[in-house]
């Protein structure tokens, strides 16, 4: 019981948070729901071999994804605090559990580093989707628009400084007000634009290859690494392993179902993602562009399924204002993780919180930005940083991450406590599903993580 007073921070009460039910799962989904949906999940599960990709990944994402995110949601709303100080105070005295939140400040500058390049691509896309050099279905003539955006350092890096500029404006207008409002109203829009995408592009002639490469599984192509990159891409979809959805989860309300608002996001984000490949693949295929093109496949495949549609030019634009929109939901939950332990921990005020993290980030960021022109040639184990710092954020510190909250959670936290703070104090009649839950997290998935790292690695 002792415990239990310790976890409660006196600051508590005054602490900024989400307002309605609504925008919890708004603001949720705002997170899971990005780049990683609209990029990278069509881009990895062209290279990886398609519909083989996606069965895995969506076994990983309910084995693996959805315990850990119910599970780091409730440690977050339990301790209503920042994610070092959520695992210093849950943990018993002396166990170093707090390592894996400092291990997610490091996560989360590394993947903004490469996101907000991402993102900076989407931006100058918008703005280039307005011209008409993208108004074409030739894969010679989008392709090569990217490739000139991506290669020239100077574009590269003021794209990159307006994403960051953009995030810090709108990190000081704080949590409920900027994070809420932005992503309430914009996410449907979105889900309405990509069903409109996915219809015209599942009409092509020639579409029924996509439908088949992302839906008829060939599991000779399933190699372990291959599991592992499924297995990063669910934590990456679901924003955890590295302290994002803890810190949201300390601006749940106290009544809010958590596991219930877990599986909800967790469907949403898989059906926008499906959304995604289902504009993207059939395009890939009827206008013969290459499905395993990586990283560019979004920004090369998509114009020409614009091109070939009725007000083809108008949607384009609004299509990367909304992809630019979703982008800027995820960042601000990646930014809140050094954002919150910086003033709460450090005492720094939210401005100077904000401004240092915009700062570190404009330095490691452009190690990203140039990885594709000036730096192309700075390589660490055979990766540019862009890579590097995706590989080993999805496949190292995030699972890593996960392994480390599963086992506190399953062996320390225990679920006696486990059970009270997910049916809000018995509030819930969920106790045979929370059973379930609690021994795949205990058991299931630290051991699948772990043993899929280690191949996946080629350690074993
Ligand atoms: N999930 C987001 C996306 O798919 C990206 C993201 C937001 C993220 N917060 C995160 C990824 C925390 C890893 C960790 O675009």
């Amino acid at each position: 019981m002792q415990k239990e007073n310790r976890s409660a921070p006196k600051a508590a009460a005054s602490r900024d948070g989400f307002t309605s039910s609504f925008g919890v799962l708004a603001a949720t989904l705002g997170s899971a729901v990005g780049l990683g949906n609209i990029w990278k999940f069509p881009y990895l599960t062209g290279t990886n071999g398609g519909a083989g990709f996606l069965v895995v990944y969506v076994l990983a994402t309910l084995l693996v994804g959805l315990p850990v995110m119910i599970s780091e949601i409730m440690l977050g709303r339990k301790a209503k605090a920042n994610a070092y100080t959520t695992m210093k105070t849950l943990a018993p005295a002396g166990q170093p559990w707090w390592i894996i939140a400092v291990m997610g400040v490091l996560s989360s500058f590394l993947i903004m580093a490469f996101y907000s390049e991402v993102a900076a691509w989407v931006f100058a896309y918008v703005f280039k989707a307005m011209g008409s050099s993208l108004l074409t279905n030739d894969p010679k003539v989008t392709s090569d628009a990217f490739g000139s955006l991506i290669s020239n350092p100077f574009q590269s890096l003021l794209w990159q400084w307006i994403v960051l500029v953009s995030m810090g404006c709108i990190l000081l207008m704080g949590v409920s007000k900027g994070i809420e409002a932005a992503t309430k109203k914009l996410m449907p829009l979105l889900f309405l634009l990509l069903i409109i995408v996915g219809i015209r592009s599942l009409m092509l002639p020639g579409a029924s290859e996509g439908l088949k490469f992302l839906f008829q599984p060939d599991f000779s192509k399933i190699t372990a690494a291959v599991v592992l990159t499924a297995v990063g891409l669910a934590f990456f979809k679901l924003s955890i392993g590295m302290g994002c959805m803890m810190t949201y989860g300390s601006y749940f309300r106290a009544d809010q179902n958590i596991p219930s608002t877990a599986l909800r996001v967790m469907c949403a984000d898989l059906f926008v993602s499906m959304l995604a490949g289902i504009a993207i693949f059939p395009a890939v295929f009827a206008f013969g562009f290459k499905p395993a093109a990586g990283p560019s496949l979004l920004f090369i495949t998509i114009p020409a399924v614009f091109h070939s549609m009725p007000f083809g030019h108008f949607f384009m634009v609004v299509f990367f204002v909304l992809t630019a929109v979703a982008s800027m939901g995820a960042m601000l939950s990646l930014l809140e993780v050094p954002i919150a332990l910086l003033s709460e921990r450090f005492k720094m005020s939210r401005p100077a919180a904000t401004w240092t993290t915009m700062g570190v980030l404009a330095l490691v960021g452009t190690t990203c930005a140039l990885s594709n022109s000036t730096l192309s040639g700075f390589k660490l184990f055979g990766m540019t940083m862009f890579d590097l710092f995706d590989f080993a954020t999805s496949n190292i510190m995030m699972p890593l991450g996960g392994i480390g909250l599963c086992l506190f959670v399953g062996w320390i936290w225990g679920f006696e406590r486990f059970k009270t703070e997910l049916t809000n104090h018995g509030m819930l009649k969920n106790e045979g599903v929370l059973h379930v839950v609690f021994w795949i997290a205990r058991v299931v998935s630290p051991i699948a993580i772990l043993v899929v790292m280690l191949k996946g690695l080629g350690f074993i």
